[in-house]
This record gives structure tokens, sequence and C-alpha cells, in this order.
């Protein structure tokens, strides 16, 4: 009940505040940029990405399994410099699209808290066109191993306060284990954060 009440009414302000300042958004734009044509974003959360897709996106389809802060999305979406299509869908699932009809996915700060990522990567591959780009901006497992061992320690109580999120999880591996051959990755500290959940993974990747 408790732990409802906190991932229901509490969480989507802590994660629209976390993930919401300048510098992330700075983040955000420059590897949105990246994107274009019709294009999939994975885990919109509070629609902080909204506003930094390029023109270049003609379309652009936003799934999430929860609904939040629904009237600040709202306004985000209104706000919109591209035209928007919001579904809620889990992305463990099979997702109600068809082969090869997205020129772009993006995912931002999601794929540590999606369940089962092997399928969520699958349906991506899947919908993905060939040669089009996967963007990712995630964080993840420190290349540090004394830190990549807190990241472990500490992950089963990360999974109750970040409500699902993963502080382990090696990116790259996933992405590349599941079918894409990741064409550029960054790796670097996520501005202001702790660096036990600010090891960030950025990159753009293409189905195999
Ligand atoms: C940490 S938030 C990030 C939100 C947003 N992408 C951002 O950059 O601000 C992770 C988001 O992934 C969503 N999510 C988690 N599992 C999911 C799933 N199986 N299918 C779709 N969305 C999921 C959560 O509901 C949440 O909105």
């Amino acid at each position: 009940m408790l732990r409802e009440i906190y991932a229901r009414r509490v969480f989507p302000w802590l994660l629209d505040r976390m993930l919401g300042h300048d510098e992330i958004g700075r983040l955000r734009r420059e590897t949105l940029q990246a994107a274009g044509g019709r294009t999939l974003e994975i885990g919109f959360g509070t629609g902080l990405n909204l506003p930094h897709f390029p023109t270049t996106v003609t379309e652009l389809t936003i799934i999430d399994s929860e609904l939040m802060l629904e009237q600040l999305v709202a306004a985000r979406i209104a706000d919109s410099p591209v035209p928007v299509n919001r579904l809620q869908l889990d992305a463990q699932g099979r997702l109600p699209f068809t082969d090869n009809s997205f020129d772009c996915v993006v995912t931002t700060f999601t794929l540590c808290s999606i369940g089962n990522l092997a399928s969520a990567l699958g349906e991506i591959r899947r919908i993905l066109k060939p040669e089009a780009p996967f963007i990712f901006l995630e964080h993840g497992r420190s290349d540090l191993p004394t830190l990549a061992a807190w990241q472990d320690r500490l992950n089963p109580l990360q999974q109750i306060v970040g409500v699902g999120c993963h502080l382990n999880r090696r990116i790259d591996q996933l992405v590349s284990s599941n079918g894409f051959t990741i064409d550029q990755l960054d790796r670097f500290n996520l501005p202001g954060a702790p660096r036990l959940i600010g090891s960030m993974y950025r990159g753009t990747a293409r189905r195999r």
C-alpha cells in the first residue's frame, strides 16, 4: 500500500525534478539530434524529452507502461515541436506496430527499469527499419570494480527507491547481446549526480 502510494504519487515528482535539470536537458538535446522520421520513444515518463526532439522527427509515438503527472505531460505534449501520439503500453510485451516500421527508436533513463529487457530489445529490433538508429542515453554499471561492487550491493534497495531501476546494468553489453551492433558509444559521468547512479552510456545502435 505505502509502496503503491510512493510509486504512483511521490516517485513521478522526484523523477521529474531529478531528471529535469538543465544539464540533463542539454544532454537530451544533443543526444536527440540523431533522431528523425517516424520515431518511437519508449518509457517517456514525464515527457522531459519532448522539447528536445528536432523537427526532422516527422511523427513521434511515445509509450510508457505508467501514466504519470497527467496534466504536466499533457501540457508538454501540447507544446511539443513535433506531432505526438501517446500510448500506454508495456514494452516487454508485443507492441502493436508492424515489423520494420520506425526510422528511429529512443530510450533515455529507461533500460535500467524495464524488467524483461531482452524482450523489450527484441521488440525494438523487430519494429526498427534495417539501418535505422536505436538511440540510448542510459545510466548503468560503472567500469570501476569498487564502484560496481557497491552498485551490486545497493541494487536491491535501488529497485525499491527507484521503482524497478537497476544500478548495475552493463547497457552496452545488453544492447549488443540482444541483436544490435553499436555504432557509437560515449561513457561519462552524469554531471552533478552521485557516481553510483551517474555512470552513463550514450550511444546509437543498429539491428544486426
Ligand atoms: C527513470 S524513468 C525515465 C523517464 C524518461 N525516459 C526520462 O528520460 O525522463 C523510466 C521510465 O520507464 C518506464 N518503464 C519502465 N518499464 C517499462 C516498460 N516495461 N514498458 C514501458 N515503459 C516502462 C517507467 O514507467 C518510467 O516512466
